[in-house]
């Protein structure tokens, strides 16, 4: 992705989905979409987007509530990792870096795990009230 980091208002989730999947529809094996905002803010719905744009039903999308890592089929695979429940020592010891040599990886809570993908693309998510979301994508640096 460029420096610039993009923000966007969405006011609905199908808008946030929307921006996902444009996003999805450039990604190729080795990305990496890092997730970080609170519990609610759409970091899930975001990643039902992502997959939309890899050739992968939406709906196949869901909070892992136990697996730490679920793996879609799409014109590459999806892998997506929520690491909630998990403390950062935990989720390096996952072995995600393999991951990016066959998919797209797409980690919700991402702030435990960053410091290994510096080339993540970083997608922030802001609860701004009711159906209104701050969505801004960039470097991890930015
Ligand atoms: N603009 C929006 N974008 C994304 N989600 C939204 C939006 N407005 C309301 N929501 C709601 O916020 C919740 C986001 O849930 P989820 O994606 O599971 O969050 P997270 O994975 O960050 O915990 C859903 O209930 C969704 O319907
Ligand atoms: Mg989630």
């Amino acid at each position: 992705m460029g420096a610039q980091p993009r923000t966007h208002l969405t006011r609905s989730e199908e808008e946030t989905e929307r921006i996902a999947r444009d996003l999805g529809a450039k990604l190729g094996v080795g990305a990496v979409v890092l997730l970080y905002g609170d519990l609610g803010a759409g970091k899930t719905c975001f990643v039902r987007g992502l997959a939309s744009g890899l050739g992968i039903d939406p709906e196949e999308v869901s909070s892992p509530t136990f697996t730490l890592v679920q793996e879609y089929r799409g014109r590459v695979p999806l892998y997506h990792v929520d690491l909630y429940r998990i403390t950062p020592g935990e989720a390096g010891e996952l072995g995600l870096e393999e991951l990016t040599a066959s998919g797209v990886v797409a980690i919700e809570w991402a702030e435990k795990v960053d410091e290994m993908f510096p080339s993540g693309i970083a997608v922030r998510i802001e609860d701004r009230g009711e159906e209104a979301r701050e969505v801004r994508i960039g470097s991890l640096q930015l």
